[in-house]
């Protein structure tokens, strides 16, 4: 018990002094250190992954080592973890998921992946992800079985739902009393979990689970690496998220759109979500709420020195708006309609596209997101997983207030690169602190 309390603690402290670390490295407005590198303007002879990087995410040496700690002999139940949402988000609660069934001393049956209805859906896990290397890939992290012994195998998991639990949310307080009572429930993972309390062992399960066990089935994978070995090398990832359902949802303002993206954002899911205006709008875009137009997304990329002849693959939803603003500039765009044969194509449901994207995106020579959503999270960590250091999130909040502070021409592209050079110097939110530890170099 003693050895339980003493470990958050140390963390907890470790953690701040981290903190403190990097404010005081960031509080001053230009480090210093980061212009002894010659790459200090957009002159156009370098690009951003020619800054020097000052910090990098490699996986935790707890979690590399998470499995030296024994599972019990006895189980506490079964638990299956039920996910909703885009493939990014269910593999993201999965993840958890597994952290919270290692927490609990339970055993995981496969998860349920519900599909959402405007994907017009049918791939569920096992579709996607090799259920058989992700068991063996959790050996001695958690249990997993196939299937449920006997005397519960005719049983419908109790539901115990906490995606909808406000505040800080204990599982061990709040679940492990129904997983004792039923042995066996399905459960939808909260948000706003005390991961802070998990013992490492159950964190090394989550990062497991999530960065290392799960791979695309055998056919999914062989799609996927036709597509890669089809687009021209070597090749950005640019996921530019400018789809109707995206706009919808920001409830951004966007005056130049053409007649028909307005007719498709309001066709949208959540099209109903009337965009902020006036001030409210003003202030909305400076808090870095609005999606990056691909005209937008074209200009930092330009401010960025990335040339305009580069391979840019295309990672993106169908019904991608606006995007003469980028290929007007960057000509050699490459999409998965553009290079996977017609039938290949329209036999594919949003799981699968969205693993297409993934695949590819981990395994290519740089990645640029223009949001910060569950794709980029997962691809970003994927990527420093995987040593691949090329990865950027465009500034939309950078690019808000220099924008309206009036900047234009050479000093946008001038203010637009430094704070993007800071930005990837640094590694900022490019990997997820949770499994992977930053490593100054
Ligand atoms: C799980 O088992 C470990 C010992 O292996 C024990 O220390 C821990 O308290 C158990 N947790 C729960 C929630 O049963
Ligand atoms: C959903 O899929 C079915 C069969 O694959 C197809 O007929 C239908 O048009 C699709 N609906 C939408 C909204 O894409
Ligand atoms: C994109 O830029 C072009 C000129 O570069 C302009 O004509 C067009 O209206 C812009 N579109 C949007 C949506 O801002």
């Amino acid at each position: 018990m003693v050895l339980l309390s003493v470990k958050p603690l140390f963390s907890i402290l470790v953690f701040t002094l981290s903190l403190l670390l990097i404010l005081v490295l960031l509080s001053s407005p230009t480090p210093f250190f980061l212009y002894r590198t010659s790459s200090d303007s957009h002159a156009g002879e370098v690009d951003i992954w020619s800054v020097r990087r000052l910090v990098e995410w490699r996986p935790c040496k707890w979690w590399l080592q998470g499995h030296l700690t024994a599972l019990p002999l006895e189980t506490n139940g079964y638990i299956r973890v039920d996910c909703y949402g885009g493939l990014n988000q269910m593999r993201r609660d999965f993840c958890d998921g597994v952290g919270i069934a290692r927490l609990l001393n339970a055993t995981l049956v496969l998860p349920k992946f519900e599909v959402a209805s405007y994907w017009n859906e049918t791939s569920g896990f096992a579709d996607v992800y090799d259920v058989n290397y992700f068991i063996q890939q959790m050996n001695g992290f958690v249990k997993v079985v196939k299937q449920l012994p006997p005397e519960i195998a005719s049983k419908e998991p109790v539901p115990v739902d906490c995606s909808k639990r406000k505040g800080q949310f204990d599982y061990v307080e709040s679940v492990l009393p129904s997983l004792l009572e039923h042995k066996y429930i399905s459960i939808t993972p909260a948000m706003s979990q005390r991961r802070d309390r998990y013992p490492l062992y159950a964190k090394a399960s989550l990062c497991q689970a999530c960065y290392k066990a799960l791979r695309l089935t055998k056919s999914l994978e062989m799609k996927a690496s036709k597509l890669l070995e089809a687009i021209p090398k070597p090749f950005l990832s640019l996921h530019l998220r400018f789809e109707p359902d995206m706009v919808a949802y920001s409830q951004c303002e966007y005056p130049g759109l053409s007649p028909a993206s307005m007719k498709a954002i309001e066709a949208a899911p959540q099209g109903d979500r009337k965009p902020w205006t006036g001030e409210l709008a003003r202030i909305w875009r400076k808090r870095g709420k609005c999606p990056l137009t691909p005209n937008e997304t074209a200009l930092v990329l330009q401010a960025l020195s990335i040339p305009a002849s580069t391979n840019i693959y295309l990672a993106a939803g169908d019904g991608l708006m606006e995007i003469e603003g980028l290929t007007g500039i960057y000509t050699n765009v490459f999409t998965k309609s553009s290079l996977l044969s017609g039938e290949d194509f329209i036999s594919m449901h949003g799981n699968t596209k969205a693993a297409l994207d993934y695949y590819v995106s981990i395994n290519s020579d740089s990645y640029i997101a223009t949001y910060f959503g569950n794709m980029d999270k997962m691809v970003a960590a994927m990527r420093a997983f995987k040593g691949l250091h090329k990865t950027l999130f465009l500034s939309r909040r950078a690019f808000a207030e220099l924008t309206f502070q009036g900047l234009k021409d050479k000093e946008l592209m001038q203010a637009l690169w430094k704070a993007h050079r800071d930005d990837f110097a640094l590694g900022r939110g490019y990997a997820l602190p949770e499994c992977f530890c930053d490593f100054k170099l």
